[in-house]
């Protein structure tokens, strides 16, 4: 399979009815891979394979919570029966919940560990077992690395930049970082390539659709407002971030920070981690 230009590749991207698992799935499809858009909205899902249809892809879409263990075993299975095993999967679906740790309910935990940790988790178990089994089937083995396949887990800058404001997506975060490292370990052997993509702040839904916790009505409306515009302001849209998920899969990336202050702080998480934890005493604006 050459996955240099996805031609013929079948990628699964959850996550895929807005921000970057959308600008993914249509990255993958715009290089000729048939897309399986996820998502627990099923309309949005649909909407992405209509604008991948648009540019002469192929594609389905499917509405399925990554955080529910028998949805994920359900969604995989009818992707090997209705399709094949993919060839790329990028664990995308994610969620947000900020504000200090001890206002941060159990329910808040256990939401945000079902989608950004679990959701990874059930991904990589369940697609990353057909492609093992589909490699393990063939009579020889031929390059590049990731000729089995390929998993991209959607990591983030929070994964290695402690922050008081954001205790409970950093954890999820640092999780899925080296989640990854160790599947890529195990995986190697079996030529499957895995991927943690870090990214900065990127335009996309995720600040409008967080839970902020431990704030008055007021102050939680003007912090989304504010948050929702710096993310615009920023002006590093989806579009990008996919073009160095694509790049990432085609090279076979172990870690990938996407723009410059996801950079910087990979860089300062290894030559200077006391100024990491001065910059996590920063608390949310109010
Ligand atoms: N936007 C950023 O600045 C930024 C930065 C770093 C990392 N990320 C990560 O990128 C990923 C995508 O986020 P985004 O910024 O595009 O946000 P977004 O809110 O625009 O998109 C998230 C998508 O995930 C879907 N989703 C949420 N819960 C789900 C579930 N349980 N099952 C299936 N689908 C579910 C939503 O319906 C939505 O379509 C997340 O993992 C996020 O943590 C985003």
């Amino acid at each position: 399979m050459p996955l240099a230009h996805f031609d013929g590749a079948l990628a699964v991207v959850t996550g895929a009815g807005s921000g970057l698992g959308r600008a993914t799935a249509l990255a993958l499809a715009e290089r000729g891979a048939e897309v399986i858009a996820a998502d627990i909205d099923g309309d949005t899902a649909r909407r992405t394979i209509v604008l991948a249809k648009a540019i002469g892809a192929r594609g389905s879409a499917h509405q399925v919570d990554v955080s529910d263990r028998a949805a994920m075993e359900e969604f995989a299975a009818r992707v090997r029966a209705d399709h094949r095993v993919p060839d790329i999967v990028v664990n995308n679906a994610g969620i947000a919940v900020a504000g200090p740790f001890l206002d941060t309910g159990v329910d808040d935990w256990e939401r945000i560990l079902g989608v950004n940790l679990w959701g990874v988790i059930h991904g990589s178990r369940l697609f990353g077992r057909q492609m093992v089994d589909r490699v393990h089937a063939l009579p020889n083995k031929p390059e590049p690395p990731n000729f089995g396949g390929h998993i991209v887990n959607i990591a983030s800058a929070a994964g290695y930049t402690p922050s008081r404001a954001l205790p409970a997506y950093c954890t999820t975060k640092a999780a899925v970082v080296m989640l990854s490292e160790c599947l890529r370990a195990e995986f190697a052997s079996s030529r499957i390539g895995v991927t943690a993509v870090c990214p900065g702040f990127s335009g996309t839904s995720i600040v409008r659709n967080a839970t902020l916790v431990g704030l008055t009505e007021a102050a939680e409306r003007r912090l989304r407002e504010r948050g929702d515009r710096a993310l615009r302001l920023r002006h590093y849209p989806p579009e990008r971030v996919a073009e160095r998920i694509v790049h990432a899969i085609i090279k076979n990336r172990p870690l990938v920070p996407v723009n410059t202050e996801s950079h910087l702080l990979h860089a300062l998480s290894r030559v200077s981690p006391a100024s990491l934890r001065l910059l996590a005493k920063v608390p949310l604006p109010r």
